[in-house]
């Protein structure tokens, strides 16, 4: 099969393959419960089967291995005759087995919400309200059904171990999920994985493994990073029971695996997917709303029409009150400064640089050349595009002041900060921040790329392949300003000082490092536009990384 057509078959039937080192630890925990069969709702070419048969052995277990799937073909390949036995072909959500499970390990089919039929979509909806009441938003996607199905499922006392992707911590439909998951479940543990040691390497998902139990819900859970992939060490540390590194002492960790024990309140408001931000307390220093705004870049409808290249401007002789400079893609922004300099080098090199930026005169008032282009944009049919078709005429385009700061995120280089000297409108590519007013452009810019303020990113942010985050804008607007990044650029000398009300609080910063995070905050930084919240009272000035 060709790489294009098996990655459409990946993403129309979700068939993603765990690898042998996750499988065996993840069939590890439901082996050391030792009671019932071992249930795959998902088989696929039988990565879990083998998996289970493979640890039993070590262990000198037996081992009794059940599962459904959909798709016959894939059956085929990795499962013996025997095997196959014990496998129901069906749909796991329509027609779930109807005895209780004693043990469900999963890597659910991952099959984004615009790919499920809407009828298949309001049928499965019903079913989860009928059986949790969770009203679950419609972006969910189908590994998100298979998880809730398969608790519902599980027998009292029962274990499930899934492998899901982070959307499922982070989407719109999180907070309610894991509200009512943390009711009804004990949460005993979650990995998640460093980029380099993805399960799933080079595909655009953050995953993640969640130890489940049906049994009273406890207080708090063990959460852990693992950094090496291909090794024994998450099996390893599965085996032991999960411990967190502060207790055993890292020197006895298994290899590449670093825990905390984690609040369960603190670990859902932050997000599970997350590190943890909050040991105490909420974050009552200067996020980046105080200092700025942010807007999304232009969505023009149609970057191929509008973002205009120097010939096309000269071939139809459009004048330039009718453009402005603009940049469409995060790379055709090499470093962290778009200067005149880029512009002319991306304009040299062909790369369109001209937003096409009218108002609302009807097209007869243009010059000639102008009409002739919108005209060709009539005829191709761009009128009729879904948000060109919203707007009056077709061809308005948004407006925007040029940000002195933008924010770069999904590219193939690290999301950054970039010092717009050039005065470029952003499209959709990025995000804008305009400090407010007062505010030292230069010295937030230095802020805002602070490794400590970037790391941060990742509890307002959503999470997928390779460390790649997305923010939308308002998220970005509650990105904390440590209070190091503040120093560092100069910003603390006479300055105010944040504390927590209860003492002092600490933030886990990226991987084992965990230190105070004091937060002073110098006056001419935030200007005007902030006064501190009364202590223990956290209003809108109190946005804690979590709440995105
Ligand atoms: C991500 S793959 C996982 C396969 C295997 N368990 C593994 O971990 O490597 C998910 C599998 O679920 C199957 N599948 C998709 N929709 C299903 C459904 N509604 N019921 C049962 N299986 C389904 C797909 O065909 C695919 O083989």
């Amino acid at each position: 099969m060709s790489g294009k057509a098996q990655r459409r078959r990946q993403q129309e039937k979700g068939q993603f393959w765990t690898p042998d080192w996750v499988a065996e630890a993840m069939v590890t925990w439901l082996l050391e419960d030792g009671g019932g069969p071992l249930f795959d709702p998902a088989v696929g070419n039988g990565a879990f089967f083998r998996a289970a048969r493979r640890v039993a052995r070590e262990r000198q277990q037996t081992v009794l291995m059940q599962g459904m799937e959909i798709d016959p073909e894939v059956l085929m390949s990795g499962l013996d005759e025997e095997d196959r036995k014990f496998i129901r072909q069906g749909d796991f959500l329509l027609d779930p087995p109807p005895e209780a499970l004693a043990a469900v390990v999963a890597n659910p089919p991952y099959i984004r919400h615009h790919r499920i039929p809407e009828t298949t979509k309001s049928r499965l909806r019903a079913k989860v309200r009928e059986l949790t009441g969770l009203a679950l938003d419609g972006r969910a996607g189908l590994h998100v059904y298979f998880f809730i199905r398969a608790l519902t499922g599980l027998a009292p006392g029962g274990r499930l171990v899934f492998l899901l992707s982070a959307d499922v911590c982070e989407g719109r439909f999180a907070a309610s999920l894991w509200r009512w998951v943390a009711q009804h479940f004990r949460i005993a543990a979650v990995v998640t994985f460093a980029p380099e040691a993805s399960p799933f390497p080079g595909v655009d998902v953050n995953p993640l493994l969640v130890f489940i139990q049906r049994e009273a819900p406890a207080a708090r859970l063990i959460w852990a990073v693992c950094r090496q992939a291909g090794t024994d060490g998450l099996r390893q540390w599965v085996a032991s029971g999960f411990p967190p590194s502060g207790r055993q002492g890292t020197e006895e960790m298994p290899a590449g695996m670093t825990g905390w024990e984690r609040d369960l309140s603190e670990a859902l408001e932050t997000g599970l997917s997350r590190p943890p931000a909050l040991v105490r307390g909420g974050w009552i220093g200067p996020v980046l709303e105080h200092v700025a705004q942010v807007r999304r870049g232009v969505a023009t409808g149609a970057n191929g029409f509008f973002l205009l290249t120097d010939s096309q401007v000269k071939a139809f002789g459009i004048p330039e009150p009718y453009l402005k400079l603009a940049v469409g893609r995060v790379r055709d922004v090499p470093g962290d400064e778009l200067t005149a300099e880029v512009m002319d080098w991306l304009r040299q090199r062909g790369r369109p640089a001209w937003l096409l930026s009218l108002g609302m005169e009807p097209v007869e008032r243009y010059p000639e050349g102008l009409q002739q282009y919108l005209r060709l944009g009539e005829a191709a049919g761009l009128p009729r595009r879904p948000l060109l078709s919203c707007r009056r005429p077709w061809y308005r385009m948004e407006q925007r002041e040029a940000p002195p700061v933008l924010f770069a995120y999904l590219g193939r280089r690290r999301s950054r900060f970039i010092r717009n000297r050039a005065r470029v409108i952003p499209l959709t590519g990025f995000l804008g921040v305009y400090p407010r007013p007062g505010v030292d452009v230069e010295k937030l810019w230095q802020v805002l790329n602070h490794p400590e303020t970037l790391a941060g990113l990742k509890w307002v942010g959503k999470s997928y392949g390779g460390g790649a985050i997305k923010v939308e804008p308002r998220a970005l607007e509650r990105l904390p300003l440590p209070w190091s990044a503040l120093k560092a650029a100069g910003l603390t000398e006479g300055g105010r000082e944040w504390r927590a009300a209860s003492g002092e609080w600490r933030i886990a910063s990226g991987s084992e490092a965990s230190g105070e995070w004091r937060v002073e905050v110098h006056d001419s930084l935030l200007a005007t536009h902030y006064s501190p919240s009364p202590a223990g009272k956290c209003g809108r000035s109190c946005a804690g990384p979590g709440r995105t």
